[in-house]
């Protein structure tokens, strides 16, 4: 797997406060790689360093594509940032053809693909002032993708989208990635949105990036176990002699954390003491409880 983007060692600061220190990852082509953190971590200050619009950073953003590799009517990033900026007084279509052509070559049949595949064809001719949240959020996704970018840096592109419109992009997103071999930077806030599309999750807090989450990894170092009982008291008195962490007792279901391997010498266990259980199954913590371990909860910057 090759290494098309690297964040090597990326520090800004505003005044005397660090925005981002020292951060590096890297991005692999045809990856869409998840950026998440809370309010103020520093997910829209990277990826305005990493496209160029801040340029006064200490460390390096280095790409490793060969530009002679790219197309003519290809460039490298293609970026999302914020909410989209337009020109509210021309139509979507008139800003479309404005952004094309300050890259390069205005190719109409690829602008006409986009506008459609956006679901805009009937909102391009009205003036972007008479837009809506999303139809703008729809919009801006058309000028990332107008002159099909190697990389896309996507700054919470969901936003005010609707579930119709996020399904699309999402599908949108996987088949460039697998098919253009198109890299993608994605930040949002619905972690169930990235824990979908992504295949790894880079966590910042307070600037740093603190944790690499990858996402098709099976096995945590603890893992959960749910056991669906009704005997919940001599289960409970069960897991107290066999001083077995209890993770979460609930109506009905009791959680545990154990090594796989003991899982049978427990089950047997259970068995032995005569103890009732309908269901038990392995818990998969998924990306928001990891999010929540490890930035603290709600707590910002
Ligand atoms: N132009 C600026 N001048 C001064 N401080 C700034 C500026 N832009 C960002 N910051 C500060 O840098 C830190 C990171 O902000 P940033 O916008 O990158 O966070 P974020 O992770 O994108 O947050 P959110 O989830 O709210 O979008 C914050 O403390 C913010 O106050
Ligand atoms: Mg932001």
């Amino acid at each position: 797997m090759s290494e098309i983007l690297k964040i090597a060692a990326v520090t800004k600061k505003f005044d005397k406060q660090f925005a981002l220190s020292n951060v590096t990852f890297g991005l692999n082509e045809g990856e869409i790689l998840g950026l998440v953190g809370p309010n103020g971590a520093g997910k829209t200050t990277l990826m305005k360093i990493i496209v160029g619009l801040t340029r006064n950073f200490e460390g390096k953003i280095i790409c490793n594509v060969d530009r002679k590799i790219i197309a003519p009517a290809e460039k490298l990033f293609g970026c999302m940032i914020e909410a989209p900026k337009f020109y509210p007084y021309m139509s979507g279509y008139q800003n479309l053809k404005f952004f094309s052509s300050l890259n390069g070559k205005l190719n109409k049949k690829n602008l006409n693909d986009i506008v459609e595949l956006m679901g805009l064809s009937n909102a391009v001719k009205k003036k972007v002032k008479t837009y809506s949240l999303g139809m703008k959020q729809r919009l801006g996704f058309a000028q990332a993708l107008l002159n099909n970018p190697k990389i896309l840096i996507l700054d919470e592109p969901t936003n005010g989208l609707d579930p119709n419109g996020i399904n699309e992009i999402r599908k949108y997103l996987q088949k460039i990635a697998f098919e253009n071999k198109v890299s993608i930077l994605i930040s949002s806030h619905t972690l169930s949105e990235i824990e979908k599309i992504c295949q790894r999750a880079v966590v910042l807090k307070k600037g740093k990036a603190i944790e690499i989450i990858d996402m098709q990894e099976k096995t945590y170092e603890d893992t959960i176990f749910a056991f669906e009982t009704n005997e919940t008291d001599e289960f409970l008195a069960l897991l107290k002699a066999k001083n077995i962490v209890i993770e979460d007792v609930g109506e009905g279901i009791i959680k545990i954390r154990l090594p796989k391997e003991k899982l049978s010498s427990f089950i047997k266990d259970v068995v032995l003491k005569d103890i009732n259980f309908t269901s038990v199954y392995e818990v998969r913590k998924s990306l928001e409880d990891k999010f929540l371990d490890l930035t603290g909860g709600n707590k910002i910057v």
